[in-house]
């Protein structure tokens, strides 16, 4: 009998479902993207009962694609945007309010008042992360406070927090089981990292009452079975991870040292740092890995809000081009930058800048720049932005990085790849299978159903498709970074 194990990959933009063999092979993918609501200014929302129904559909399109069995499939892995915040009565199973997506700022000011009244060092220590409207912790303060009737309700012990992870667990086990894992607990700034628990001076701290929030699982494990959904099959859930900690195991960078990069919507990378959590003097956060049975492996992180997001933005704001694949095409057209630079500051700067007020900037205009000249600016930027991560992240770790793993959408531009070689002075490796975010969900998940015995069989499964080595001159290096350098202080210095 074959097994298979499926997995759900709720991201920023869509919803996808990949169905993955005992060799780790993609069987099947489907996707499905969903509303984004910008109800204000820096405001970002989903409809967490669409998030539910596109994710639904696609994991039904993924199964059919595939010709199998419902039976066949040994588990589910649950991977997800992560900090995005719902909040939905336990009773009825409605949520109060859109969600509040990881990107939106309506609580930056507060996060302000936080570091002015002294709060983020014991914040920091506490949970690993930097003060800033990025975790859940604000948001759900916020909707706590302004959804009317919302803290009564959650004072009686009426209402459910949690990250998507939870959400998609309740849901598929008809309410039954209210649950999050480590990974994603982690990034609530409700959790104390090195306990590994909710921690209540926190929670005294945002005011938030205990009894919302989920019970804290490790990243494989059963946590429960379908019910009602999916032909009625009871198919163990049984791996959890958030999208970025769920890459990093995907790569297989199970040793302290190794570094992936992911460029989706954001630029995430992740070093992991094994089995004691490293607090960062370089503006990084502490984050939880994942835990496997007993065994806890932190990571440090370095996000960038707008990554791939920058092509989007060429696309559906400038109208620049017609899709993203053409902007490779595009930039092409252009022999270099012209000493073009762009920081797309849209949602201020994160790691290692922590800007929440910065905005974006278009630097060295000139009566000769071009749309080819604004398309390179726009992918080089996703490159300099990760090279400032990186820099922080070997400052960290006090030794120079070997090599860096890389994977989502934006890995297909060679142009990128290459440029970001380049730029860093490092080896850039590209995997044959780009979707470890939802391979990782499907390796946790599978570890706990015994499809996969332990890590070590599946580090055999890892292979590379492409490298990309340096091949700039160092001069030209080193002027690149200094213009960047300036750009960022432009960005820095127009805030809002
Ligand atoms: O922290 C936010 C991150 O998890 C979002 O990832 O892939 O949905 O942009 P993605």
């Amino acid at each position: 009998m074959s097994r298979y194990i499926l997995s759900f990959d709720q991201g920023t933009t869509s919803s996808r479902a990949i169905l993955f063999n005992e060799q780790g092979h993609i069987m099947s993918v489907a996707q499905k993207e969903f509303t984004q609501y910008f109800p204000q200014p820096g405001w970002v929302e989903h409809d967490a009962l669409e998030i539910w129904t596109t994710q639904l559909t696609v994991a039904t399109e993924a199964v059919l694609k595939a010709g199998i069995n419902l039976q066949d499939i040994a588990g589910i892995g649950i991977t997800n945007q992560r900090e995005t915040t719902v909040l939905w009565d336990r009773h009825t199973g409605q949520p109060l309010h859109h969600a509040i997506v990881w990107q939106d700022r309506r609580t930056a000011d507060y996060c302000d008042s936080l570091r002015q009244s002294g709060a983020a060092e014991m914040i920091r220590e506490k949970t690993g992360l930097v003060t800033d409207a990025y975790f859940s912790a604000t948001k759900l303060k916020w909707l706590l406070d302004h959804v009317p009737g919302a803290r009564a309700k959650a004072q009686q012990g009426d209402l459910c927090f949690g990250t998507i992870d939870s959400w998609l667990v309740w849901k598929l086990t008809n309410g039954q089981r209210h649950v999050t894992d480590v990974s994603n607990a982690s990034r609530t700034m409700l959790f104390n990292i090195h306990t590994l628990q909710w921690d209540e001076e926190l929670l005294r701290l945002f005011d938030i009452p205990a009894s919302v929030l989920p019970e804290v699982c490790s990243s494989s494990e059963i946590y429960g079975h379908t019910q009602q959904v999916l032909a009625a099959a009871a198919i163990p859930i049984c791996g959890i991870a958030g999208d970025q900690q769920a890459a990093l195991f995907g790569q297989m960078c199970l040793q302290p040292g190794m570094v992936k990069n992911t460029y989706g919507t954001g630029c995430f990378m992740l070093m992991n740092t094994g089995s004691q959590p490293v607090l960062s003097q370089h503006n990084l956060l502490t984050t939880v890995a994942w835990k496997i049975g007993d065994e806890v492996q932190y990571a440090l992180e370095g996000s960038v809000f707008i990554g791939g997001a920058v092509v989007q933005w060429l696309r559906d704001g400038l109208h620049l081009i017609p899709n993203s694949a053409a902007v490779e095409a595009l930039s092409r057209q252009a022999a270099d930058n012209a000493g073009v630079y762009m920081v797309p500051a849209f949602t201020g700067l994160g790691a290692p800048y922590w800007n929440q007020q910065a905005r974006g900037i278009i630097v060295g205009l000139t009566r000769g720049t071009t749309d080819a000249h604004l398309a390179k600016a726009a992918l080089e930027s996703i490159a300099f932005q990760t090279m400032d991560v990186l820099t922080a992240m070997e400052a960290d770790a006090g030794m120079p990085v070997q090599e860096m793993r890389v994977d989502g959408g934006a890995t297909v531009n060679e142009y990128l790849m290459q440029f970001q070689a380049d730029l860093i002075q490092t080896r850039v490796v590209r995997p044959a299978i780009t979707e470890t975010t939802a391979l990782g969900a499907a390796y946790l998940a599978g570890l706990a159903v015994g499809v996969w015995k332990d890590t070590q069989t599946l580090a055999q499964y890892w292979q590379q498709d492409a490298a990309f080595t340096p091949t700039m001159p160092l001069a030209t290096c080193n002027e690149h970074r200094r213009q960047w350098q300036k750009a960022v202080m432009a960005a820095l210095a127009w805030t809002t």
